[in-house]
């Protein structure tokens, strides 16, 4: 019985460090395969960012400032806050592919005014670089600069 016994836990170290070496050298290959693969490698631009959809709410706002003076002023604050990431005429960064580039029409037709308010005012979530800028922000942007500047970034578009 004892004898038994002793054999039977003998046995088990052997065949633990096994499995253990597979697991292992599987965790090894699954680590080097997704190091070198981006998760989005195979899907479009779009796919790469995490943009959350506005609420209703925000997606039927219309946009109250949109005279030549707003458009003006709202240039003014992209180019100072803006602009280094979205580039000077929206024209986006080379190297850091999921920035918004607001240069490319048929994007920016499938996004509502309100869209584009909801996401400056409140950023992309924790995880995207595009902050926070509204009233509650470290930048303090309100409403009504938000509005030119969106004002701004349509005429990046035509
Ligand atoms: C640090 C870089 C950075 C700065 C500065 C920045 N953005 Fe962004 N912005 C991004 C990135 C990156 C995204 C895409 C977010 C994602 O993929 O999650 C984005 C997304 C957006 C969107 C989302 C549009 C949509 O499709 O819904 C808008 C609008 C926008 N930015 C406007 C602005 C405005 C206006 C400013 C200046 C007040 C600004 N951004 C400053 C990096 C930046």
């Amino acid at each position: 019985m004892r004898l038994r016994e002793c054999r039977g836990t003998g046995k088990a170290p052997g065949a633990i460090g096994g499995i253990a070496f597979v697991v292992l050298l599987l965790v090894g290959i699954i680590i080097a395969w997704s190091a070198h693969q981006p998760a989005w490698a195979d899907e479009g631009m779009t796919e790469k960012r995490k943009i959350p959809d506005a609420p209703a709410k925000f997606l039927e706002m219309k946009n109250p400032f949109t005279s030549l003076r707003d458009i003006k002023r709202g240039a003014k604050q992209y180019g100072s806050k803006c602009a280094d990431c979205h580039g000077e005429e929206g024209e986006g960064d080379p190297d850091e592919p999921e920035v918004v580039i607001f240069k490319d029409k048929a994007y920016m037709a499938t996004r509502a005014d309100g869209q584009l308010f909801y996401i400056i005012k409140l950023g992309a979530g924790e995880e995207a670089e595009m902050e926070a800028f509204g009233p509650d922000s470290d930048v303090a942007l309100s409403d009504k600069k938000i509005w030119q500047i969106i004002a701004f970034i349509r005429t990046l578009a035509p």
